[in-house]
């Protein structure tokens, strides 16, 4: 493991007043305090509609010329293993899902996106030595995407936040950052953007996110696109990424449900969904 250090901002001496600066001043003088402290961020599928074009996920700079390693911080590494689960057995950390879609910007729904995760552990240290906390990933039929990983821990400079790439096939890379709401150093850290917070709703000890990527892609429409998918993660005993078999039994947003058939769940697949997984128990 490599000591935690700060990720560099970026901050030149010719600093502009970007949008982002604005909001960060807002954020700590207490102006959005609701949208940081309700852990309820709009996403981007509940913004689509007919005629509509989706706004693209910002890039994670400062707004002040950052180069491109000062995007994606000091510790990603390339050849990260193909895995959805970061979680070692036995590693500490609050366990966290993170699921959503990945859209062009016509509201398309993206197969095939890459991304690719990288993160602190529950300590705030990021393995430069082998591949912890690390993984890459891609879009299923429907643009879905689903990682199982711990709430990131703190380190030094930075409030707390998970690096993505992302990247649809043949088209640029997107390196960002994702956030958590109601986290002190939202409103401290030059690197924050509201954009970038996750719905984050807590479950039984476990935290379960919600994020939309929007790429600055023009998406062809086809068959998987989800038409009606969910607009946050509900309670219940029902996950995605999860192996069911016919027979097991969960709980969905206050309904109990048996499963039909054996699957491995997913974000757009809820239990009401798909009446030919999932029946009433
Ligand atoms: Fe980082």
């Amino acid at each position: 493991m490599t000591p935690p250090a700060p990720d560099p901002s970026g901050a030149g001496p010719d600093r502009r007043i970007s949008r982002k600066t604005l909001l960060r001043a807002a954020i700590a003088a207490g102006a959005a305090a609701p949208l940081l402290t309700t852990g309820t961020v709009a996403l981007a599928r509940d913004s689509r509609s007919a005629g509509t074009s989706l706004t693209p996920t910002p890039l994670c700079d400062d707004g002040d010329g950052p180069t491109h390693e000062q995007m994606e911080g000091p510790y990603f590494k390339p050849n990260s293993p193909l895995r959805t689960d970061l979680v070692t057995p036995g590693s500490p950390g609050t366990p966290l899902t993170v699921s959503g879609y990945v859209f062009g910007r016509n509201c398309v729904p993206l197969s095939a996106v890459l991304l690719d995760f990288w993160q602190a552990d529950a300590s705030g240290a990021y393995d430069m030595a082998g591949y912890a906390f690390r993984g890459h990933q891609f879009t299923d039929a429907t643009g879905a995407f689903v990682l199982r990983t711990i709430v990131p821990g703190l380190y030094p400079g930075r409030t707390r936040h998970i690096h993505v790439k992302v990247q649809a096939p043949g088209e640029p890379v997107l390196t960002t950052q994702l956030y958590f709401p109601g986290e002190p150093r939202n409103g401290t850290d030059a690197l924050f953007d509201p954009a970038l917070l996750m719905n984050v709703r807590d479950s039984g000890g476990r935290r379960q996110a919600a994020f939309d990527f929007v790429l600055d892609v023009a998406g062809v429409p086809g068959p998987g696109e989800p038409t009606d998918p969910p607009t946050e993660p509900p309670g219940g005993t029902w996950a995605p990424g999860r192996a069911y078999a016919a027979g097991d039994r969960v709980t969905y947003d206050g309904t109990a449900y048996r499963c039909l058939q054996a699957h491995t769940s997913m974000s757009g697949w809820e239990p009401p969904r798909v009446p030919a997984l999932w029946g009433r128990a």
